[in-house]
């Protein structure tokens, strides 16, 4: 058993613990940006094969204490890099330095990548092409004061490249983000997920990937771990462990998903995507204003990720845009939960609803909420959400910087 460390986003860490928890595997330590389990390197493949909020799933060769370059490279020669990379092959080394005496961690990198190199060429006379091309075989070094730490990176590409966002579209969210959002409303394929401005459709595709249960490793052919050295006993494995969660995918799920955008050019990038990741079947796509979006009347979730406004005079007019989503809300769909994100609070006032829950995430780098709230007429009573403008300059949405 090695430590296995699976990166995320900050604030996504929560939602990462419990996909690693559902897999089966302990949370040994929950960190700001990362979940720390442990098992072989066939438990690092399956991790590659399920996680949605992930990034990457490091597996540890190593910790040890190196105050300069010089230790790094002593430590990093008597690895046995002979039982994981192959001399034939290609390897990347890519890190995270912060060291009083490395200057530039391109220097890091590449003392490690000699240590690897020159043990393989002493034991085999040869050694592997290297480079820049996080396609193949990666090692990812974290090193912080004297303390260092390498890994087997197996996923190489981060595990937000699905391989389904084919078409860009304006700001589109990450994989990982969109897939938290989806696991933090708990939609789960029973009643509606319904998405007005879908933009390129990530919310609705990762929706319907949950819904169906389907691993999103299934959308992707290549992962770092298929370029190191491993038996056929862990080859037999993998392939095991992709017929399993191909198998375990349901066909289809009783809820609808509805995703809507004003712009045609983003419902046609939205459709092929979802075509992509082989669910655009289990989606409605409509061109409409958001506040024509159908809503069936059998109630579920609605989510919009409304643009807030990073340039100067856009605010202005998105003011009228929230306002109207609060009308859009209170007007159109009673029974359902409704969430809005957003990374700017003073347009999320504009709702003139209160939030219910209001869950901190990031969208890359800037501080952003998803706020939930309970649309059903009994609240309106009982719990003042309805027809009821919030203050939110107590509550924590207000400290937005
Ligand atoms: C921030 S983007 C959504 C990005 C999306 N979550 C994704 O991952 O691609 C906002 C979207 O709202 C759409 N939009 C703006 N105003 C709208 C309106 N009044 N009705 C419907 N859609 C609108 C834009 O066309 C844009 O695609």
């Amino acid at each position: 058993m090695n430590p296995i460390l699976i990166t995320a986003p900050k604030r996504l860490t929560s939602f990462l613990a419990k996909e690693v928890a559902a897999l089966g595997y302990p949370v040994l330590a929950e960190q700001v940006t990362g979940v720390l389990t442990e098992g072989e390197i066939t438990d690092a493949m399956r991790l590659n094969l399920w996680i949605r909020t992930g990034h990457r799933v490091l597996y540890l060769l190593k910790s040890f204490a190196a105050e300069n370059a010089d230790d790094l490279y002593h430590n990093a020669v008597q690895l046995p890099w002979e039982e994981w990379i192959d001399v034939d092959g290609y390897v990347s080394v890519v890190s995270a330095v912060e060291n009083a005496t490395i200057r530039n961690s391109q220097f890091a990198n590449v003392r490690l990548k000699d240590a690897l190199c020159d043990r393989l060429h002493r034991l085999c006379g040869r050694r592997p092409d290297s480079g820049p091309d996080t396609n193949q075989a990666v090692i990812f070094l974290h090193w912080q004061g004297d303390a260092c730490s390498v890994y087997l990176d197996t996923s190489g590409q981060p595990l937000i490249r699905r391989g389904y966002r084919r078409i860009p579209w304006r700001a589109p969210m990450q994989e990982s983000l969109a897939a938290a959002v989806v696991m933090a409303t708990g939609w789960n394929g029973e009643g509606n997920f319904i998405n007005p401005m879908c933009g390129s459709g990530t919310l609705a595709i990762e929706a319907a990937l949950i819904a169906l249960g389907k691993a999103p490793g299934l959308l992707r052919s290549n992962f770092s771990f298929m370029h190191l050295c491993c038996t056929d006993e862990e080859a037999e494995a993998w392939k095991i462990m992709r017929a399993e969660a191909k198998r375990a995918a349901r066909k289809t799920f009783p809820g609808k998903i509805i995703a809507t955008d004003i712009s045609p050019q983003a419902i046609e990038a939205a459709q092929k995507n979802a075509a992509t990741a082989g669910v655009d079947h289990l989606i409605e796509f409509q061109v409409c204003d958001f506040r024509q979006t159908p809503v069936p009347g059998d109630g579920g979730v609605l989510v919009l990720n409304p643009e807030y406004g990073e340039r100067l005079g856009e605010e202005q007019e998105l003011q009228e845009t929230y306002r109207e989503i609060g009308d859009f809300f209170k007007q159109r769909c009673m029974g359902y939960r409704g969430y809005v994100f957003t990374g700017n609070p003073d347009l999320a006032k504009r709702i003139g609803l209160r939030a219910s829950r209001r869950i901190p995430m990031y969208n890359t780098t800037i501080d952003c909420r998803l706020l939930e709230y309970e649309l059903y007429e009994g609240s309106r009573k009982k719990k003042g959400i309805i027809g009821e403008t919030e203050d939110e300059t107590d509550s924590n949405i207000g400290t937005l910087p």
